[in-house]
């Protein structure tokens, strides 16, 4: 078969595929990668993945001699909040002072900044911007990632930040997952009412539903925010609606969020700093999968990081993910949440990659066309400017991409989006 691209000498490549759409525990440990690799496509499909050597039953007239280099799935980020309007820079000398991130909302400031900026901006303004962070995700290796609302806390708002998901969904080949997360901050008009406010935000349920425009429902379960049993309630009329659900779990206070998103069988828990060693245990025995942002425990300036080593010894599965947004964690630098995790988390290099692939999009239900590379897929493949796997968390606070490849045509280069 004549192939559109032919990557050869991928000195590792990494497949990812597991033959489960999960790796637990100890299989986090476990790359299946091809060594001196080789893979091609056709119309943007995968049609081979094997040795070099195994290439040469395959014509391309376009062959790519990647020297050794370190060849992967596009990488997939499980928890962002794209679509926001304006930016919190001038929360720095507050967060310099030492006032914390709860205290800073409780004032007015923090998230409902951005809601504030985000009621403001028109639909083709929040597009714009919103295109311009995912570019800059996919220049870092991002092919597939989750975005979330929660900067409208109005009906109007919220449908138009799902609106601008949508859109991205359909106009640019990037995969997207979508959660509405409408209870992300109780509005001031519904101050002494949450109770109300999450009434309201329920009714967008049938709509969300039926236009198509989210899968996840998602709930900021912290102290000062949402309860446990309000988010209890809101999350299972959201599963009745047809939903899967996520949390914002013990982000910041140990609630039991973490607990309550296992008891509903959430696609994920996120956060989890202040889980429970009883928590901790419990992915075990669960398929929730722990998708945890150390860049945001980095940018909140905390001392303690979510226990990645308690949940993979445990057996649980853990995804890692940017957090993206204009408060707790400013940036679209994947790689150096890569870091991160083995800075800071202590996972090893292979749990590492498999929680920015396979179980990062397991958490997101992309496990059927992300975080793998097997015949048939969408070509979504990474050359990294990389020796081997090891590298990119090692190096850090820089851009490894050598080139992104995204249903199967080359979109970013040397950590440059291309036109
Ligand atoms: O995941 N914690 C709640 N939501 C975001 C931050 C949102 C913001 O500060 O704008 C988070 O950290
Ligand atoms: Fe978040």
């Amino acid at each position: 078969m004549k192939l559109d691209k032919l990557l050869i000498n991928c000195g590792q490549l990494l497949t990812m595929d597991h033959k489960t759409n999960i790796a637990k525990g100890e299989q986090m440990n476990v790359l299946p990668q091809i060594e001196n690799g080789a893979i091609g496509w056709k119309d943007g499909i995968i049609e081979f993945i094997g040795t070099t050597e195994e290439a040469d039953n395959y014509q391309s007239d376009d062959i790519i001699d990647c020297q050794g280099k370190l060849v992967t799935p596009g990488l997939v980020d499980p928890h962002t909040h794209l679509v926001f309007g304006g930016s919190r820079e001038h929360e720095i000398a507050l967060k310099q002072q030492g006032v914390p991130y709860l205290e800073i909302l409780k004032q007015g400031g923090g998230i409902h900044s951005t809601v504030k900026a985000t009621q403001d901006a028109s639909f083709e303004e929040l597009l714009e911007k919103a295109t311009f962070h995912m570019k800059r995700l996919l220049s870092y290796g991002v092919t597939t990632l989750e975005a979330k609302s929660g900067y409208g806390l109005d009906r109007e708002t919220e449908l138009k930040q799902l609106k601008v998901v949508k859109e991205l969904q359909e106009i640019q080949p990037m995969t997207i997952a979508s959660t509405f997360l409408g209870a992300h901050a109780i509005p001031k008009s519904f101050k002494d009412d949450p109770e109300s406010f999450l009434d309201e935000m329920e009714t967008l349920f049938s709509e969300i539903k039926e236009e198509g425009l989210a899968e996840f429902v998602d709930i900021f379960c912290e102290e000062g925010v949402f309860t446990i049993d309000q988010s209890k309630q809101y999350l299972s009329k959201a599963k009745e609606a047809g939903f899967s659900v996520k949390i914002h779990a013990d982000e910041i206070v140990s609630l039991g969020g973490t607990e309550l998103a296992i008891e509903l069988n959430a696609a994920s828990a996120d956060h989890l700093i202040a889980a429970s060693d009883e928590a901790v245990e419990m992915f075990g025995s669960s398929d929730t999968v722990a998708v945890l942002l150390p860049g945001t425990t980095f940018y909140l300036n905390k001392d303690s990081y979510a226990k990645a080593r308690g949940m993979i010894d445990a057996g649980g599965s853990v995804a890692l993910a940017t957090d993206f947004n204009p408060g707790s964690s400013p940036t679209e630098n994947i790689q150096f949440i890569m870091n991160l995790a083995m800075l800071k988390l202590k996972m090893t290099c292979e749990e590492i990659w498999n929680a920015v692939t396979v179980n990062a999009a397991k958490a997101i239900h992309k496990d059927e066309v992300s975080g793998r590379l097997q015949v048939g897929r969408h070509a979504d493949v990474v050359i990294w400017n990389a020796p081997n796997y090891q590298y990119v968390p090692y190096h850090y606070g820089v851009n490894h991409v050598h080139t992104v490849f995204l249903k199967g045509k080359e979109v970013a280069k040397g950590g440059a989006f291309l036109e």
